[in-house]
């Protein structure tokens, strides 16, 4: 019985193989690519706040140089709001920044600035802030169960470009402290789309790892990964 189960299983394993890639193949944008040249040209009115690259220089916009194309083509689409929908994210700043952008521009401009380098780190945090930080981010919080933060944006802060999970590393610490407590306001706010920031997916992986971190970790992870390289 265990072994029939097993081969069930098994069998099973390859017909959802076989089925998703022909899913895949089918799939009429399967091969829609962005085009970093194309992209550069298309991100004029985004340098006033990003910076030229998305290397942005105030705090409270974020730096984008370096950052996975399929986690920035998500939130364009995100602060957009498609198909009559209202924004997965809102943001008075973005909405009207994205509004006439086509699905080729954003694969475009998100091709551009994942061509580029990660940022450059920087913290005048101190050692006992940074140590509180590197303890949430490689550990989390057993006591409150604060998920470890290494296990979807990488040892190094890298992300993982291929599920989409942003980079953090050398991000403003202003502008994670203020999405780490979008996540959290959200989570306290279920019922209430106008609160916080909730595009992270029907797991709520951010509005749960957010809502358990108190105010000391939470600034000390943000000062821990302004600093990662
Ligand atoms: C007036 C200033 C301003 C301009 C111009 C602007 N942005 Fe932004 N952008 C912001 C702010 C503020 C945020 C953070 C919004 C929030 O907290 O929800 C942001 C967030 C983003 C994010 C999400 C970053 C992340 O790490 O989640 C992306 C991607 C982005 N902008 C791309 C662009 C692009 C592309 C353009 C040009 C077409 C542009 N922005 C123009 C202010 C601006
Ligand atoms: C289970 C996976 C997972 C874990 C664990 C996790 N994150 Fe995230 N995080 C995500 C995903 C996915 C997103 C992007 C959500 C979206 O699409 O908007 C994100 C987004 C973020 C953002 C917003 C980035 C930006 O540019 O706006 C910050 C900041 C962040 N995470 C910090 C953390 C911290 C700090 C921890 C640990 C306490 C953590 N995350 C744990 C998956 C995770």
């Amino acid at each position: 019985m265990k072994a029939l189960i097993r081969t069930m299983v098994f069998s099973l394993g390859i017909v959802g193989f076989s089925v998703s890639a022909q899913a895949e193949s089918t799939e009429p944008h399967a091969k829609a690519t962005g085009n970093p040249e194309a992209g550069a040209n298309k991100v004029m009115l985004c340098t006033g706040c990003h910076g030229t690259d998305g290397n942005s220089a105030a705090p409270m916009f974020p730096k984008l140089i370096g950052q996975n194309a399929k986690y920035i083509a998500k939130q364009l689409h995100d602060f957009k709001g498609e198909d009559g929908k209202e924004p997965a994210r809102p943001s008075a700043q973005m909405a009207g920044m994205v509004m006439s952008l086509s699905d080729q521009d954003i694969l475009d401009i998100a091709a551009f600035y994942a061509s580029k380098e990660a940022p450059t780190s920087t913290t005048d945090a101190s050692d006992e802030e940074l140590a509180i930080g590197e303890r949430i981010y490689r550990a989390g919080n057993m006591e409150t169960r604060v998920p470890a933060c290494i296990g979807c944006h990488a040892p190094n802060g890298s992300g993982n470009a291929l599920a989409g999970f942003p980079a953090l590393a050398g991000q403003h610490a202003a502008y994670t402290i203020a999405q780490l407590e979008a996540f959290r306001l959200a989570s306290q706010y279920p019922d209430d789309n106008s609160k916080g920031r909730r595009n992270d997916g029907d797991g709520k992986m951010m509005r749960d790892a957010a809502s358990r971190l108190n105010d000391r970790e939470l600034a000390a992870v943000a000062a821990y990964i302004a600093g990662l390289r």
